[in-house]
């Protein structure tokens, strides 16, 4: 393994694996790929999904690596130390700062809820809720104002400490101790979802290949997915690409990153489904899995349903937080990197994306419920083109800036960079064998990527 020794980079290249993996595996492994994987053909969207992680998500991951190791800086600047002569490029920077921003606002919210529904496992009160009345409780939970700011607040502040402490004793630490207790927990999930009698439905409805509904609209899903999933576009992976050490091998360590990603949603898929349909229910995602399901499924099990259930939001909790810690990693290294102690930039993204999570966390709420005795939140009728404040930033942040960042982030990489400064970088300065790599991944990276990236966009706005 590499090692590195400047202060400011990550230890090792297994640290910065873990740290990357870190980033790339949360909620969106655990409650939205099993969702969309069935619902779009299983088996049949696996393949699709398989070629988008591998030929896209992780050409966007070694384009963002090089971009950050090349130049050492955080997104704003890394494009204009790049390209001095079109220093406009900055604003893609920019617009992948906003992006890690909105994110992290809404990211606060489902986190929140879900320290919440840990700490609920932990001291009993979910298991004493009768077997009907999940809906109930999460809506009322969701839609109260108090007690979902505090585990925003709270959940902020775990991110927050593990920032403060640094790159290396920070990220690099919590992301090699958290990753491995995350794998563990997965598969005591699997194995517990899988001897369940009736579980063979669950796993049917993962894998089994329908081609009837892979739809126009599942394969901008997958493409969709591939790039949240893997945490690409937005510029946190050029902030760790800047942290990875000289002589790290940039392919193989996307490699591992990606591969990590893909079974651990894989993993999560066979955690679940199998559980959901072994107790009757009906497959969703979302909150709607997480919140009102799953609880019902742990119930089931009995006397070790709470343990499970603690287990379950445990793992879900933590994937989280290495979420979360590389998108205010990123905000807080472009302040540093600007001259403002770690500390008080830390500091001061954190306050002002707390106020915006906690709007967003007011304004949740479903149309649904008026027509039921359901609730929304205190500011669910104000409106943002339609829309509630929570509803707005979820589809800015899953259906549009994700891909007009990374559309935009592949043709910086592919048309304007030097392909002698790519190469020299990948390569390590011709020290490590690429041979026809590099043709094929130049290919990927200027006709594929931006190709599919431009057609998903258009199709997404124009739906
Ligand atoms: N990849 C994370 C997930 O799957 C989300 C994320 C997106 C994190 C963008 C950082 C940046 O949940």
């Amino acid at each position: 393994m590499t090692s590195n020794t400047s202060k400011t980079g990550f230890n090792s290249s297994f640290g910065a694996i873990m740290a990357a993996a870190g980033s790339a595996v949360g909620l969106g492994n655990i409650w939205r790929f099993p969702y969309i994987c069935g619902k779009y053909g299983g088996g049949a969207f696996l393949l699709v999904y398989i070629f988008f992680v591998f030929f896209i998500g992780m050409v966007l991951m070694m384009s963002e690596f090089v971009i950050g190791r090349r130049s050492k800086e955080a997104p704003i600047r890394a494009y204009a130390t790049l390209c001095p002569k079109h220093t406009s490029w900055k604003l893609v920077g920019l617009l992948g700062l906003i992006t890690c921003f909105l994110i992290l606002a809404i990211y606060l919210v489902i986190s929140g809820w879900t320290l919440n529904y840990f700490w609920e496992s932990l001291t009993g009160t979910l298991s004493s809720i009768p077997i009907n009345g999940f809906k109930l409780h999460f809506n009322t939970f969701a839609s109260s104002a108090v007690r979902p700011a505090v585990f925003i607040v709270a959940f902020l502040i775990f991110t927050f400490l593990v920032i403060v402490g640094g790159v290396q004793k920070g990220i690099e630490r919590v992301s090699k101790l958290l990753m491995p207790i995350l794998v563990v927990l997965l598969i005591v999930m699997c194995v517990r979802s899988l001897t369940l009698e009736g579980a063979s439905e669950g796993v049917a409805y993962l894998f089994n290949p329908d081609f009837t509904k892979l739809t126009g609209e599942g394969v901008l899903a997958a493409l969709g997915q591939a790039l949240f999933s893997l945490s690409v576009g937005m510029g946190v992976m050029i902030v760790y690409g800047s942290y990875l050490p000289v002589d790290d091998n940039i392919l193989k360590t996307s490699m591992w990153i990606t591969l990590c990603d893909f079974f651990i949603a894989v993993l999560s898929g066979v955690a679940i489904f199998p559980a959901v349909f072994a107790c009757g229910q009906e497959p969703t995602g979302g909150p709607g899995l997480v919140y009102e399901v799953l609880p019902v499924v742990f119930q089931s099990f009995g006397g070790l349903g709470t343990v499970f259930a603690t287990v379950f939001f445990l793992l879900l909790s933590l994937a989280a937080l290495t979420s979360a810690i590389s998108l205010l990693e990123a905000l807080t290294a472009w302040l540093n990197k600007n001259g403002m102690r770690r500390f008080s930039a830390a500091l001061l993204i954190s306050v002002l994306v707390v106020f915006l999570s906690i709007a967003a966390s007011f304004a949740y709420g479903d149309a649904d419920n008026a027509k039921t005795s359901l609730s929304n939140g205190i500011w669910y009728d104000i409106k943002i083109a339609e829309m509630s404040i929570y509803e707005f930033l979820d589809k800015l942040t899953g259906t549009y800036l994700p891909p007009i960042c990374a559309f935009l982030t592949i043709i910086f990489f592919g048309w304007v960079m030097k392909k002698e400064d790519i190469m020299d970088e990948l390569s390590n300065h011709g020290t490590v064998k690429i041979g026809y790599f590099n043709v094929f991944y130049y290919f990927l990276v200027r006709f594929v990527a931006p190709v599919a990236l431009l057609v998903v966009l258009v199709a997404g706005i124009i739906k």
